[in-house]
């Protein structure tokens, strides 16, 4: 319930909203303070506080997470920047929230899957605890359910991208929907399986959902080995005319693609979180890259303007590093810059770039 305007939380809230307040806090903004004591009482900024931890399986966390106000919701599908701070650096990663957008009191439930080498994602498992705050960026991404929703949906994933999907599919019972779902999902291996018992649920209690499982290394299932043609029958009745939704690794999203273009069908919607394999031309990099804010200068070397900042001793913010999060939006004040990720050359005025994904063409100036 949110607090009442005459509640000593309300009333706090109504002073942290007091331009003088602001003005007193100057150049750090009430924020930088707030946080110090209460983080979820914050003006602006998503925190949100861990109101429960599960693990499905060795290799994940299940958090329940409360937002604060300032948190504007999101759409079934949206993925969010989760930040955490491990030994006094802020690390942020993009998780998709996995619950239905309906979830009793506005709360949200992120599954994250562990890697080995995966600093955010070993430390929530291993750390996450009831009480814990956590910062999250506002719901981001174009990978959702159509606000009309489709007659027929097919929504495939592998792995942890089993996430965004669970929502549409949770989204979809929630709100009673009696058109056909077929729910294609692969894992490892039994024991790696997420949302097991939550899909057999669903597709008990609800007649047009289909579910179907496979394991891609080992352990019994209807369907066996990866994505092909011949699993889709398993989910749904026909492929052809529903809404149809993937998420997972690149090999899944390509075989989809594959199939769906040999049958003359519109792409799926896609979604993945690996990073593309990119190269740099580093050999015929050319020009200087000035950080203005900070008076530092370095010769371009043809790599991602974030790696020129942090090796010219600069700690810009950023999350995901794969263009996907916008936290290493900063303003370029001169020169063009290329887009890796689609090749797009930018103009040479003033504009806010991602900086992770932006490589300069020549001289470039930031305002970091
Ligand atoms: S760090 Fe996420 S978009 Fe650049």
């Amino acid at each position: 319930m949110p607090p009442s305007a005459t509640s000593p939380h309300g009333l706090a809230q109504r002073v942290l909203r007091s331009s003088l307040l602001e003005a007193l806090a100057y150049p750090h903004g009430v924020d930088r303070y707030v946080e110090l004591v209460r983080p979820l009482l914050l003006r602006h900024d998503v925190r949100a506080e861990v109101v429960a931890v599960r693990h499905q399986t060795p290799r994940s966390v299940t958090l329940t997470l409360r937002p604060n106000e300032n948190w504007r919701g999101l759409r079934a599908g949206q993925f969010v920047g989760l930040s955490v701070e491990i030994e006094g650096i802020r690390e942020m990663r993009p998780y998709s929230p996995s619950g239905s957008v309906h979830a009793r009191g506005g709360e949200l439930e992120l599954t994250v899957s562990t890697h080995p080498d995966g600093k955010v994602s070993r430390h929530l498992r291993d750390r996450a605890r009831p009480g814990v705050i956590v910062g999250l960026t506002q719901a981001q991404g174009e990978f959702v359910l159509p606000e009309v929703r489709p007659e027929r949906v097919l929504l495939i994933s592998g792995g942890s991208g089993i996430t965004p999907v669970m929502a549409m599919l949770r989204t979809l019972c929630d709100e009673g929907f009696t058109g056909e779902v077929g729910f294609l999902n692969y894992a490892r291996s039994p024991e790696l399986a997420l949302y097991g018992s939550e899909l057999d649920a669903l597709s008990a209690e609800h007649p047009a959902v289909r579910v179907a499982r496979g394991y891609t290394r080992g352990g019994h299932s209807p369907i066996s080995g990866r994505f092909r043609r011949a699993h889709l029958q398993a989910a749904i009745s026909d492929h052809a005319g529903a809404a149809t939704f993937v998420c997972g690794p690149p090999a899944l999203i390509d075989a989809v693609g594959r199939i769906w273009r040999e049958d003359g069908l519109e792409e799926p919607s896609v979604e993945t979180f690996t990073a593309p394999a990119l190269t740099f031309d580093t050999a015929t990099a050319e020009g200087t890259v000035s950080f203005a804010a900070s008076g530092r200068q370095v010769a371009n070397n043809g790599l991602p303007l974030l790696e020129q900042a942090e090796d010219a001793g600069l700690t810009p913010e950023h999350g995901c590093r794969m263009g996907i999060c916008n936290t290493c939006s900063c303003l370029k004040t001169s020169g063009r810059v290329r887009n890796v990720l689609t090749g797009e050359v930018s103009s040479a005025g003033e504009e806010q770039i991602r900086i992770c994904v932006s490589v300069p063409v020549g001289d470039t100036a930031l305002d970091i």
